[in-house]
C-alpha cells in the first residue's frame, strides 16, 4: 500500500505537511530535544519538527522503503527502516515520540505505543495525530460516500469503518491505558482547498494508501462512473474541503 513517495505527496502528504506545524504548536516541547517520529513516510512531521522545534537530533522511521527514499528534511535529521513494534532505538533516550497520521496502519497500535513508552525519558511527551476518517476528512468522505454508492463492497474498505482508533475516546484510551499522565486531545482542522477537480481527483489515481489502491482495482468504466460521480457532487470550481485530524498526547 505504502510504496511511492511522490505520489503520496500529491495525494495526502500535502496535507500532513499543513497538519504538522499546528500539532507541534500545540505539543510545546521544550527547545534542544531529541525526537523520534514514528512512520514518517515521506517526512512531513519529521521536516516540521526540524524547522519549528529547535531539536539536538530528529530520527524518523518507517517500514517503507520507498517513502524513505523520497523523505527528505533539513536539519540535524536521520531516517530508517522500522516498525513501531520493534523499534530499534535504545531504552529511555527520546524527549518526544511522534506520530502523523500512521498508528491506524499499525497492526498492535498498543504495542507500538508500548515501545513509544520504553524510548521516552521521563517527563517526555508521546503524541500522534489520526484523520477523523467518520467524519471530519472531507476528501476521502466524499470518496467513500460515492464509491458505496456505486459499489456495496466499497464500504468495507472505509476507513471511517475500518479504523475505530481514529476517534476522540479510543485515542484517549490508548494513551491512559499506557500509564501516561497529563493525557489530551485535540481536534485540528485545517482547510484542504483543491483547484479545480482533477487537483482533488487526480491523487486518487496514484496508488497509495487504501483510497487509491481501491481505485487501481476497478475496470475503467467503474472508475469513469466513480469520477463522475464525485464531480457532481463535489462543488464546480475551486474546492474547498476541510480536513479534522484528531490530535492526542501525553507524558511518560
Ligand atoms: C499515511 S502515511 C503517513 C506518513 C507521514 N507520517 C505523514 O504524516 O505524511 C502512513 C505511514 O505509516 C507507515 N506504517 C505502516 N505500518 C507501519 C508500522 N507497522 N510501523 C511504522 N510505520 C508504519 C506507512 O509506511 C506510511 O509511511
Amino acid at each position: 500500500m505504502w510504496l511511492a513517495g511522490d505520489p503520496y505527496e500529491r495525494f495526502v502528504g500535502r496535507w500532513s505537511r499543513r497538519l504538522a506545524p499546528v500539532f507541534l504548536r500545540w505539543l510545546g516541547v521544550a527547545p534542544g530535544g531529541r525526537w523520534l517520529d514514528v512512520g514518517c513516510g515521506t517526512g512531513a512531521l519529521t521536516a516540521a519538527v526540524a524547522a519549528t522545534a529547535d531539536p539536538r537530533q530528529v530520527i524518523g522511521v518507517d517500514p517503507a522503503e520507498g517513502f524513505l527514499t523520497a523523505a527528505t528534511a533539513g536539519g540535524p535529521v536521520t531516517f530508517a527502516a522500522a516498525d513501531a513494534q520493534a523499534l530499534p532505538i535504545a531504552d529511555e533516550s527520546c524527549d518526544a515520540v511522534v506520530s502523523g497520521l500512521a498508528l491506524n496502519f499499525v497492526p498492535d497500535p498498543a504495542r507500538a505505543l508500548a515501545e513509544f513508552t520504553r524510548v521516552a525519558r521521563r517527563n517526555a511527551v508521546l503524541a500522534a495525530y489520526v484523520w477523523d476518517y467518520a467524519e471530519g476528512m472531507q476528501m476521502l468522505r466524499y470518496f467513500w460516500d460515492a464509491a458505496a454508492e456505486l459499489d456495496p463492497a466499497a464500504a468495507e474498505l472505509d476507513e471511517g469503518r475500518r479504523f475505530p482508533l481514529c476517534h476522540k475516546e479510543s485515542l484517549r484510551r490508548l494513551w491512559t491505558d499506557a500509564g501516561l499522565s497529563d493525557v489530551a486531545v485535540l481536534p485540528i482542522e485545517i482547510a484542504t482547498v483543491f483547484r479545480d477537480f482533477d487537483d482533488y481527483w487526480q491523487p486518487f489515481l496514484g496508488g497509495q494508501g487504501p483510497a487509491p489502491g481501491y481505485v487501481a482495482t476497478l475496470p475503467d468504466e467503474s472508475r469513469q462512473a466513480l469520477r463522475d460521480l464525485l464531480r457532481a457532487r463535489l462543488p464546480a470550481g475551486t474546492i474547498p474541503l476541510t480536513a479534522r485530524a484528531w490530535a492526542v498526547s501525553g507524558r511518560r
